[in-house]
């Protein structure tokens, strides 16, 4: 994601995304087993810069208070890449009114800084797992996409490629959290995923940012080479994709199916565009959330993105009068898929 906090900034779709979770989450934390002498872990898994962690991990909080009283202390990890910008996480933990830090002294706050494609934690320590808009986001791209950035939209045989990877890295995500899970842990998952076409519900904005990309090939504005190295390296699994994950012999021994369900986000930044009629702050506000989260991927790191930087700028501008052009072409329906699992 963007660093220097501007995730935080401009991730109003996946905020809203998480709010989708939150009875499940509840729901979980009441039915752990709970031992006051061992207190309690709460892990985040991929919690990027924690804005959008803060209200889950209140619920998550509250829940296991009513039933295990301070002192007991409760330990929240937040876990993402190395690279996140885990100081606007803890700025965000020390400043935001709505921190949970402010209600209970019991609680204390960590950070991890490993791919939850490894494990993260001692083995049966984990009582709550939390993941929000995470585990589309592949191990690596499988393949490069030659005339896309977005797996959804790629050629069959790439997609297939994405759907592989796609099946290994939810089974690696899976042994590794029934691992770390207590017996009688949960794992709650809100999932950016796919109905059964395969459709996430962004491809009208991805497609347009696509369009940009080709354009700047056109008029020299992007090398071809880079163009074609370009992709955002994520995958939206279907309902059917993200159960048949648990089904793996290495899994199923260990963790259990408890709920899954399928939503639809409809666009907030679309919705306040209908409220509001301001077509230029739509366009940029879609324009800077498609940043926050496709910037790394499409442009690399800020340490080595060098006259790469200067493209961005232009790709990102380019993009917010494109969206002006087809303001309803950008506005997404993303798809959800809402997991509970347990740990046997
Ligand atoms: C779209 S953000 C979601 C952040 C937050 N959970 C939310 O609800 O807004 C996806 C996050 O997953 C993280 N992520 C992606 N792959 C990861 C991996 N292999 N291990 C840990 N975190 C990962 C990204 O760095 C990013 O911070």
């Amino acid at each position: 994601m963007a660093g220097a906090g501007q995730y935080n900034l401009h991730s109003a779709p996946q905020h809203v995304a998480s709010r989708f979770g939150l009875d499940l989450l509840e729901r979980a934390a009441s039915k752990l087993p709970l031992e006051p002498a061992r207190g309690v872990v709460i892990a985040d898994y991929g919690a990027s810069q924690g804005r959008n962690s803060l209200l889950p991990m209140s619920v998550a909080i509250a829940t296991v208070r009513e039933r295990l009283a301070p002192p007991t202390p409760i330990s929240m990890v937040h876990t993402d890449l190395p690279e996140n910008d885990f100081a606007a996480l803890f700025t965000t933990l020390r400043d935001d009114p709505d921190s949970y830090l402010r209600a209970d002294p019991a609680v204390f706050s960590f950070a991890s800084g490993r791919s939850f494609y490894e494990q993260l934690f001692p083995a049966g320590s984990v009582s709550l797992g939390w993941s929000s808009i995470t585990v589309h986001w592949l191990s690596a791209p499988p393949t490069a996409i030659r005339r896309h950035i977005f797996s959804p939209l790629a050629s069959t045989n790439e997609r297939a490629a994405y759907a592989a990877r796609a099946a290994e890295d939810w089974t690696q995500f899976l042994v590794h959290r029934r691992a770390e899970l207590v017996p009688g842990g949960r794992l709650v998952i809100v999932g950016s995923g796919a109905d059964a076409g395969g459709r996430s519900g962004a491809e009208g904005l991805l497609d347009l940012a696509n369009d940009v990309l080709a354009e700047m090939v056109s008029d020299g504005a992007l090398a071809p080479g880079v163009y074609e190295r370009m992709v955002i390296p994520t995958y939206y699994r279907t309902r059917e994709e993200f159960i048949a994950g648990l089904g793996a012999a290495s899994v199923a021994e260990g963790l259990e199916l408890e709920s899954c369900s399928e939503d639809a986000l409809s666009d907030p930044l679309w919705s306040e565009f209908q409220r509001t009629g301001d077509l230029d702050t739509y366009a940029r506000a879609m324009s800077d959330f498609t940043r926050a989260f496709s910037e790394p991927s499409l442009f690399g790191p800020v340490a080595v993105r060098g006259p790469l930087q200067a493209t961005a700028d232009e790709f990102y501008a380019r993009l917010t009068q494109a969206i002006k052009g087809r303001p309803e072409r950008a506005a997404s329906n993303w798809h959800l898929v809402l997991l509970s699992i347990r740990k046997r």
